[in-house]
């Protein structure tokens, strides 16, 4: 029976669907350069720069040029409201380099998270006043999927069925309000890597979240064929004692996805979380090559783990903005090819390929 309501036209929901199964081709996942300015903050003072708004836009700049390489990996890149106005050094907007590439822009449209009182350090993410507005003007400005970053912790007492039900809520009708605009939601319940738990907690309360956002999505009539899901992947906790292989971090997550994500969905965009750069690309690979059936493409809108070499090799020297470029592209065609279950790693590891990404209470 038809909807009583249709929350969309036919031509919404066609626009809506072809633009995520565009993000989510075969060997294609999303650059996460939305960093807020105070997150490029904390990158820029890691390589000892100034965080100057040219800094911000000439590192951008290396990265955006670099997916002319890669440009068959990159189906999207998500952009900090400051970048989509942004131009490179010949003039040419940003939005623009990409698209003539055949990237999707996205943009994120979250004002960050807030406390919930009464709970053990919970939150719940602000930013629904003015949406409407916002996601009309960024689609005119070319953005045509948007990101939005709930965060849940993992302790003896967290999460909280309040964090879970207003977070899952939340992207709910951040969701609405992007579809509305014909901007497709990225829907981002990200469970924090901090804590001590073991593998079989984190896919519980991965399952546990995971149902509760698409019973909200559902209560919120959202097309999920319009959508894309970017969670954490199924690991143990950053301090837990327990090694896992790769195999068994693929099996938890392709499992815990399995039960809660409708096939609907035209694809599962994993965040890094902290892993290191190969770390990410390993684990993307082997839950390519699970052999459970996976029916949503499985892929990266990896943040960190796309540009932790780059912006080491960078260092703020314009005379290594070649070498930056590489060690992006690197990255980029590892998770690519991690994307259809065909990286081989090949111990040519990067500046920071290594190195652990992890920041406690990761803000973003
Ligand atoms: P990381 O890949 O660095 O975890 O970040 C991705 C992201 O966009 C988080 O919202």
């Amino acid at each position: 029976m038809p909807h009583q309501y249709p929350p969309l036209t036919t031509e919404q929901k066609k626009e809506l669907s072809t633009i995520a199964h565009k993000i989510v081709a075969p060997g294609k996942g999303i650059l996460a350069a939305d960093e807020s300015t105070g997150s490029m903050a904390k990158r820029m003072s890691s390589i000892g720069v100034d965080n100057t708004e040219e800094y911000r836009r000439y590192y951008r700049q290396i990265l955006f040029e670099g997916t002319e390489q890669v440009k068959q990996h990159i189906g999207g890149i998500i952009f900090f409201h400051e970048t989509l106005y942004q131009k490179n050094d010949h003039g040419v907007t940003f939005v623009k380099l990409i698209k003539d590439k055949g990237i999707v822009p996205g943009i994120k449209v979250d004002l960050g998270v807030v406390p919930l009182a009464g709970t053990n350090g919970e939150t719940t993410t602000q930013g629904l006043d003015g949406l409407n507005e916002r996601c009309a003007q960024y689609k005119k400005d070319g953005a045509d999927f948007a990101k939005w970053r709930c965060v849940l912790k993992i302790t003896d007492t967290t999460p909280s069925r309040l964090a879970i039900m207003e977070n899952a809520n939340v992207l709910a009708r951040y969701a609405s309000i992007c579809q509305q605009n014909c901007i497709v939601p990225i829907v981002e319940p990200e469970i924090l890597p901090d804590g001590t738990h073991d593998l079989k907690r984190c896919q519980y309360i991965t399952e546990k979240v995971l149902a509760a956002v698409y019973k909200a999505l559902s209560d919120h009539h959202i097309y999920l064929e319009g959508t894309l899901l970017k969670p954490n992947m199924v690991t143990p906790g950053h301090a837990c004692t327990h090694k896992y292989t790769s195999e068994e971090i693929a099996m938890a997550t392709v499992t815990a996805l399995r039960r809660t994500v409708p096939p609907a969905v035209p694809g599962v965009t994993f965040l890094s979380g902290g892993q290191s750069e190969e770390e990410a690309s390993i684990n993307l690979n082997a839950i390519n090559k699970c052999p459970l059936h996976k029916p949503w493409a499985l892929t990266f809108s990896y943040g960190r783990a796309l540009q932790a070499s780059a912006l080491k090799a960078w260092s703020g020297k314009k005379d290594h903005t070649k070498a930056a470029e590489a060690e992006f592209v690197k990255r980029a065609q590892a998770n690519g090819l991690a994307a259809e279950g065909k990286y081989v790693a090949s111990g040519a590891a990067g500046a920071a390929a290594g190195q652990s990404l992890f920041v406690a209470g990761h803000a973003y």
